[in-house]
């Protein structure tokens, strides 16, 4: 983590990046769900790539391709990349509403389907698992829509993003469990629902959606 932190490039990023490092388990539980895998990634919303850097400190030598429609936070992540003298790390501003890399591999979506209406959510993951190859993982992370109070904290949370302008788009719709299993079951990936909660008051669960060798 302090590896990671001192790659950043803009100080607030520096005190975040650890912070975010230690106290999110999404990270550690891409990575599990990684394990072993000699395809590459493309992350979806990669922010200053804070994953593509978690992965190479825990030893992932694949590609890792990010895709971020916020151009600064790009830059930064490339300039985090340069720092690093990790290779096979590349960044691309774009946005994942109209378009996404040709890829095949496993894909990563963390926190960003909130965003999307839930016609742009349909598309994104039919979009996504068309790029999971053989073997691969699409491997989601998102609050979920539920009657709960971990959800109404997941709601606050994600507008005091907006607010204090850290994330430049106000939530849009949150998706359910059933999502998930219906659109990506008809794309032919064997899908996995669960609670990802760590310590953290939100509403998240990890989707893990594997296609056969
Ligand atoms: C909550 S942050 C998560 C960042 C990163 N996935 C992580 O876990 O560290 C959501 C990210 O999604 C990006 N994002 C939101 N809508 C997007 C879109 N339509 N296309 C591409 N990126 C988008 C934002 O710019 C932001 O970096």
């Amino acid at each position: 983590m302090r590896r990671i932190s001192r790659l950043c490039v803009r100080l607030w990023d520096r005190f975040y990046a650890p912070a975010k490092l230690g106290s999110d388990p999404v990270y550690g539980a891409a990575t599990r769900e990684l394990e072993g895998t000699s395809l590459p990634v493309l992350d979806v919303g990669c922010g200053i790539g804070l994953l593509a850097f978690y992965l190479r400190e825990a030893g992932f030598k694949p590609d890792i391709t990010g895709f971020d429609y916020d151009a600064p936070k790009i830059d930064s992540a490339s300039r985090m990349a340069t720092r690093s003298g990790h290779s096979g790390l590349s960044f691309q501003t774009g946005d994942a509403r109209t378009s996404m890399p040709d890829f095949s591999g496993n894909v990563v979506i963390l926190d960003i389907l909130q965003f999307f209406t839930r016609a742009e959510q349909e598309a994104l993951l039919r979009l996504a698992a068309a790029r999971v190859a053989p073997g691969g993982a699409l491997i989601i992370r998102s609050g979920l829509r539920d009657d709960s109070r971990r959800f109404r904290i997941t709601v606050a949370g994600d507008w005091f993003a907006k607010l204090t302008f850290w994330m430049k788009a106000a939530p849009v719709c949150y998706p359910d469990a059933a999502l998930f299993q219906s659109v990506l079951g008809s794309e032919g990936l064997t899908v996995r629902v669960e609670p990802l909660w760590g310590g953290t008051p939100f509403n998240n669960h990890l989707v893990v959606a594997r296609r056969q060798p």
